[in-house]
């Protein structure tokens, strides 16, 4: 069982971001299974510059369902994901000039970064891309 354990709770409606979530999922899940059997920090770097870029890559990806259906509160959502992009950049930033480290504390941030944009965000496009047909 993974760190963050994929359920159906977890599904935003639309199979694209789901599948993508998901491996952003699989992505934390990744890291700290690294933490936890002690990989080296090129290692871990690794890992968390896949997890950034992948996050900038779904981000882009929503936007542009976004733009193209007309989400009324596209703003706002984009406003949220240029915020937790800072949050992570700085992350990245902070380890890799070795001021902070792949830690159980460092996990925990990651995990709520990830869920709480997913549960309480993306779940709220759910209603409004099934309502266009998008599934
Ligand atoms: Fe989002
Ligand atoms: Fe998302």
């Amino acid at each position: 069982m993974g760190y963050i354990e994929w359920t159906d709770s977890l599904s935003v409606g639309v199979e694209l971001f789901d599948k993508q979530h998901h491996k952003l999922v699989d992505m934390v899940n990744e890291l700290y299974d690294a933490l936890v059997s002690g990989r080296t920090n090129d290692v871990m770097g690794e890992i968390l510059e896949r997890l950034i870029d992948y996050t900038v890559e779904h981000f882009r990806s929503e936007e542009e369902y976004f733009n193209k259906y007309g989400y009324p509160f596209s703003k706002r959502h984009k406003q949220e994901h240029d915020s937790l992009t800072e949050e992570v950049f700085s992350l990245k930033e902070k380890f890799f000039k070795g001021d902070v480290t792949i830690s159980y504390e460092t996990m925990t941030f990651l995990q709520e970064w990830l869920q709480k944009h997913i549960l309480e965000s993306d779940m709220d496009y759910k209603a409004f891309f099934n309502g266009k047909g998008v599934y």
